[in-house]
């Protein structure tokens, strides 16, 4: 039975660089379905809404979908329509690789090979208690960490490090400050290493770790920490192998799992046909992943990793003379070969 996937096209370039991507996959022979919904500024304009029930229903019953940025209206009243989708869905583990390339704006071309697993739904990001004064003069926020919470998360970060041959896993905290969020994380995640005797553990402060990450990262394997934290650390991380071009994201729950570049959609290049699509296709290869096409998923990143020193064909953000197609094209003439 062939999969069915939801796709998003998204705003600005992203249709651009999803055409691109579903050209490739195409390329692997899969036997993919597509089920095309909307969201974001493309939804509003047709059917008055960033986030319709179509879009939710198609993700619940596909379980899978695949996503180009959207563009959220600024002002009032527009909350993100990804923080709404994490919501929705429960998609617990944000999981971003953050991987070295050739010829590409790494600071670190060969050395860096981690993945930092977020923690999406609670921390400081629960969006509770957000209060300022009436004098204006302090404000205050709710955190709010849970044992089920922090359990789920490390226990997915040390799967997957076991899954994906991954040595060692980092718990990045707080606890020493944190007492009670980030102390009920690490002594969680103590718990759950225990239960993982053939991967390493060590555990970092989180200040030190963005320190560490920018002097030596190649110590790093799997990354695992709460909501604040990783949001940060894993940009930081995207910047170490070359910047937003090149990292994708994943955001899973037990019941569905949306993939994605993750930049946004790049108002001041859209139409011009230069995206670099390689944040999205690296969405699709932790898809293929994610559906077991293990062997596709690899030779799909390795045929990113060959063409990316294709200078003509690269695009300008790193550095190229090529276009959003020309890079396609070149990387599906490799899957080919
Ligand atoms: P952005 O990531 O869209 O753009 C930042 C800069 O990076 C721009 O100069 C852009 O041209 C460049 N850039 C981004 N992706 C690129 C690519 N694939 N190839 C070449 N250059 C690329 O961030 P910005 O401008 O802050 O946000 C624009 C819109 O995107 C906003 O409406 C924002 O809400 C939305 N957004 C959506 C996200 C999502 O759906 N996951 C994530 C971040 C922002
Ligand atoms: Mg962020």
């Amino acid at each position: 039975m062939s999969k069915t996937i939801a796709v998003i096209r998204g705003d600005g370039i992203g249709p651009e660089i999803m055409e691109a991507t579903l050209r490739v996959l195409e390329t692997l022979q899969l036997g993919f379905q597509y089920d095309f919904v909307e969201a974001g500024l493309a939804a509003q304009e047709k059917f008055g809404e960033l986030l319709p029930q179509a879009t939710l229903d198609a993700i619940t019953k596909h379980r899978v979908a695949l996503k180009s940025p959207l563009t959220t209206p600024v002002g009032e009243g527009f909350s993100s329509i990804n923080v709404e989708l994490r919501k929705r869905f429960d998609l617990y583990a944000n999981v971003r690789p953050a991987i070295s390339f050739p010829n590409t704006r790494s600071r670190f071309p060969e050395g860096v090979d981690l993945v930092t697993v977020r923690e999406n739904t609670e921390g400081a990001y629960i969006g509770e208690g957000q209060q300022v004064s009436a004098d204006g003069e302090t404000a205050t926020l709710t955190q709010k960490v849970t044992r089920r919470g922090s359990e789920r998360i490390v226990r997915y970060a040390f799967d997957l490090a076991r899954r994906t041959g991954r040595k060692k896993v980092t718990v990045v905290h707080k606890a020493n400050i944190l007492k009670s969020t980030s102390g009920l994380f690490l002594k969680v995640a103590r718990e759950v290493a225990a239960q993982y005797p053939d991967i390493a553990c060590n555990e970092m402060i989180v200040d030190n770790t963005c320190m560490q990450l920018v002097m030596r990262p190649e110590q790093f394997d799997v990354i695992v920490t709460t909501n604040l934290f990783g949001d940060i650390i894993s940009d930081l991380c995207a910047g170490l192998v070359g910047g937003l071009g090149l990292a994708p994201g994943a955001n899973i729950g037990a019941d569905a799992a949306i993939f994605e570049a993750v930049h946004g959609s790049a108002p001041d290049i859209a139409g011009k046909g230069i995206a670099n699509p390689c944040a999205l296709l690296l969405g699709a290869a932790q898809m293929l992943d994610h559906l077991e096409f293990g062997d596709e998923a690899l030779r799909l990143r390795t045929a990113i990793r060959a063409t990316l020193t294709t200078r003509d064909r690269v695009t300008p953000d790193l550095g190229g003379n090529g276009t959003t197609d020309s890079f396609a094209d070149a990387l599906i003439e490799r899957l080919r070969a």
